[in-house]
């Protein structure tokens, strides 16, 4: 083998839970494969954890307690962090790049929210931190984007990114089943958060989102700017009127280069039901990027589990390990464009979004209430693109309305007004529409 003389390189695996585990068994399990590859072999020198994983043959690997004594270990060249959380993760990568250690990580919670400040000590440092599993698990979606698309001006992406909330989401419309139950499953299969409200309320997606755009823009980390809605109010009856109406909902990050910044966003979203997209179900992830050049492209896999997330992260650590003895300035940098070539574009506050819309009210069945609700509308300068009319033997009937595309301030003031009115029971539904033209 080309390299053969080169010494092994020695990583340090810190966390042996699910990902841990799994990234473990698959650089043993191909390990000969990984070394044609890498150019030379890469060896688990340490172990970092609490606990041991029954699915980890571990004999033979020093194990630790304290991860931050693999950090310091002057044996390791680079130290895996798979641990998960904001504060011992942050000082165990920390730790690590002042010890000279290159960073391989799956934290996409780290690296949203500490990723400006890692990146800039990793600079001083001249050492790596790569993140390809913190983002859609399998799915080189990371490397895709930093890489294969550089020579676009990436107008938009869109991405299903939390597989525990779509599992739910295609259990619940598939299968009628109960929101807990599913989430339970999700849980007990590894898929969810520790906290899996992060899951649920778009946290997790918010996370992986602001580093996409990030990438994809070229703009420092800003995921305390994400507009975050969660799936936990979406209805039975709100996924019945879509179906009618043609579409799915899903929980879709989406970010977006307009005029007067950029748009980040994680909410549920109605799709034509007819889009490729619609149709990522389970705990698939995928994410659909537009690009001036290429033009629409799609990256679909696992989002979650032990060996797909290993996967990217056993895949980064060849990356690095090919990187140590090649050239320092000419490593692609962390986040795609030069750190001194970053945008300070704006990140739009959600009211200064676009979108359409479908809204779903309750109105009292009598003559001219639809009249007042178009009108309303109607002076906001909202399009319908359509409107259904349910019957039902109540006072009260449901009505849906599908707008076109208008500012949500716009939007917000025409529901204001409609939630007035005397024939309006409650509150109005929104669901944003997206149809992902170029
Ligand atoms: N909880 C995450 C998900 C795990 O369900 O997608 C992968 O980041």
């Amino acid at each position: 083998m080309r390299g053969a003389g080169l010494k092994p390189v020695k990583v340090g695996i810190c966390g042996l839970g699910t990902v841990g585990g799994g990234t473990f068994n698959v650089l043993k399990r191909n390990a000969e494969e990984i070394a044609r590859r890498a150019g030379r072999k890469i060896i688990v020198e340490e172990i970092g954890a609490r606990r041991i994983n029954p699915d980890c043959d571990t004999k033979g690997t020093q194990m630790t307690s304290d991860v931050l004594e693999v950090a310091r270990n002057p044996e390791i060249d680079v130290v895996v962090e798979l641990i998960g959380g904001y504060d011992v993760a942050k000082e165990l990568v920390l730790t690590a790049i002042e010890h000279g250690k290159h960073v391989v990580t799956a934290n996409k919670a780290l690296i949203a929210v500490h990723g400006n400040e890692i990146f800039e000590a990793a600079q001083k440092k001249n050492v790596m931190v790569a993140f390809e599993a913190s983002v859609a698990g399998g799915i080189p979606i990371i490397k895709a984007i930093r890489e294969g698309l550089s020579a676009n001006k990436i107008n938009w992406l869109a991405g299903i990114i939390n597989g525990t909330g779509n599992f739910i989401m295609t259990e619940m419309r598939d299968k009628g089943r109960d929101f807990d139950d599913v989430l339970k499953e999700a849980q007990e299969l590894g898929y969810a958060e520790a906290d899996p409200t992060f899951d649920v309320e778009g946290i997790d997606a918010a996370h992986k989102l602001t580093i996409l755009a990030s990438l994809a823009f070229g703009m420092p980390l800003q995921f305390e700017k994400a507009f975050t809605e969660g799936i936990s109010k979406i209805t039975r009856d709100d996924v019945q009127y879509a179906e009618e109406l043609g579409y799915r909902i899903k929980h879709l990050g989406i970010t977006r280069r307009a005029e007067n910044g950029v748009e980040l966003r994680v909410h549920p979203t109605l799709i034509p039901e007819t889009a490729l997209i619609a149709n990522v179900n389970g705990v698939m992830n995928a994410v659909l990027v537009d690009g001036d050049a290429v033009g629409q492209t799609m990256y679909y896999g696992p989002g979650a589990g032990a060996e797909p997330t290993a996967s990217a992260v056993v895949a980064d650590i060849v990356d690095v390990v090919r990187t140590l003895t090649a050239d320092r300035d000419n490593r692609v940098p962390h986040l795609a464009f030069q750190p001194s070539e970053l945008s300070d574009a704006a990140i739009l506050p959600v009211e200064q979004t676009e979108s359409a819309y479908y809204l779903r009210m309750n109105a009292e069945e009598k003559p001219g209430v639809l009249a007042k609700i178009t009108s309303i509308l109607g002076e906001q300068g909202i399009n319908i693109e359509a409107i259904i009319q349910k019957e039902t033997s109540e006072d009260q009937v449901p009505v849906i309305i599908l707008t076109q595309s208008v500012l949500e301030q716009k939007l917000n003031d025409a529901i204001a007004q409609i939630e007035a009115l005397a024939e309006i029971g409650g509150s109005v539904t929104r669901i944003r529409v997206e149809h992902f033209d170029s």
